[in-house]
């Protein structure tokens, strides 16, 4: 197959874990006959400190013209503690989330067997936890008008929104990844109190009888908060908007014991897009330390979402796994073994493919 890849590794490790990532999915490339093109582009800070914009037109037009986007990681501390600042890195992400269409964030969270018992929960409540969230993307309060200040700037307001179409193709997704799994829906929502939340109830409740082998439950994003750190195996498939996803994704993300290690993708209809969960991490940029899986991971669900290629992703996903159990691991994960350079885990995985 003929693959064209847009790299965007923007700040931070962003570069680093991306570059590793590149070597893998070359391997890849090379063990099963594909062939595979990389268009690299900046975003984030990187692109303000370019071109004053944090997601150009022409990254974006890269964009458009990839099969599919590898992503690294945005954010840069010089503008966290400056409300002011006028183009923030975050503005590109999210600009690029709304201009592709990505509106839904696959966010899986699995267990590595060799690192379960570094979870912050007992090991009988996740041993074997696997669920996987669908959190809407390119609306709710991230992007609802109106929002802003008043004159005076004493009081400030955002908007949540959501249409019964927003909120159908996204729950589509969902309703056709627990088909595949283990055939149950959770909507997450706060019915009890937001409108925006009642919608969402009715919309999945009007769409459940297309779907009758998947079971549906209903549940309140507090009780949810909850229920995740309680007794995680109790979910399957999740669907939630925008907000209540940003927030709960985290918490999922850190309770199998590998924090940092778990991959994401945003699809929508026409582009797809995948990242690490994990942030730009500043302080160890460009030190060769920064734990590249995640970005490794991500690449397997490019085979698997963006091009169907099940076995290509499994060959990933089984060598990192042969990597964490033969300790070539980053210092983030190595309990006092040796330590490896974020480039030397690369170069073990594509040797060992
Ligand atoms: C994420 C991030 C972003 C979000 C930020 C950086 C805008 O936290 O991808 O979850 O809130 O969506
Ligand atoms: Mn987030």
């Amino acid at each position: 197959m003929e693959m064209n890849i847009a790299l965007l590794p923007g700040d931070g490790i962003g570069p680093e874990v991306i570059a590793q990532a590149v070597k893998v999915v070359k391997a890849v490339g090379a063990k099963f006959g594909h062939k595979i093109k990389f268009e690299e582009a900046p975003v984030g800070a990187t692109a303000i400190d370019l071109v004053g914009d944090p997601y150009p037109e022409s990254t974006h037009e890269v964009c458009l013209r990839a099969d599919a986007v590898l992503f690294g990681a945005i954010g840069d501390p010089k503008y966290d503690n400056n409300p002011k600042a006028k183009v923030r890195p975050e503005q590109g992400l999210l600009r690029m989330r709304q201009k592709l269409g990505l509106f839904a964030n696959v966010r899986p969270t699995f267990t590595f067997p060799s690192l379960i018992h570094k979870s912050p929960l007992k090991l009988e409540r996740v041993e074997g936890v696997d669920f996987v969230f669908f959190r809407e993307l390119t609306g709710g309060i991230y992007f609802g008008e109106p929002r802003g200040r008043n004159e005076q700037g004493t009081k400030a307001f955002d908007t949540n929104v959501y249409t019964k179409e927003e909120i159908t193709r996204l729950a589509r997704m969902g309703f056709e990844a627990a088909q595949r799994r283990r055939k149950l829906l959770t909507c997450v929502d706060k019915a009890n109190v937001l409108a925006t939340s009642r919608l969402w109830r009715e919309t999945v409740q009007e769409l459940a009888p297309e779907y009758p082998d998947v079971k549906v439950e209903y549940e309140f994003v507090d009780a949810v908060a909850m229920r995740l750190i309680q007794w995680p195996k109790a979910y399957d498939v999740l669907i939630t908007e925008n907000l209540f996803g940003d927030i709960l994704t985290d918490e999922a993300s850190v309770i199998s014991g590998s924090m940092g290690l778990m991959p994401s993708a945003s699809v929508g209809t026409d582009n797809k897009l995948f990242e690490p969960i994990h942030g730009s991490y500043p302080q160890a940029a460009g030190k060769d330390i920064a734990n590249p899986l995640a970005t490794v991971l991500s690449a397997a669900m490019m085979f698997d979402y963006a091009f169907g290629l099940k076995a290509e992703a499994q060959a990933i996903t089984d060598v990192v796994n042969k990597s964490l159990a033969a300790g070539i691991v980053t210092e983030d994960i190595a309990e006092g073994g040796k330590a490896y350079k974020t480039s030397e885990v690369g170069d073990w995985l594509a040797a060992n493919l």
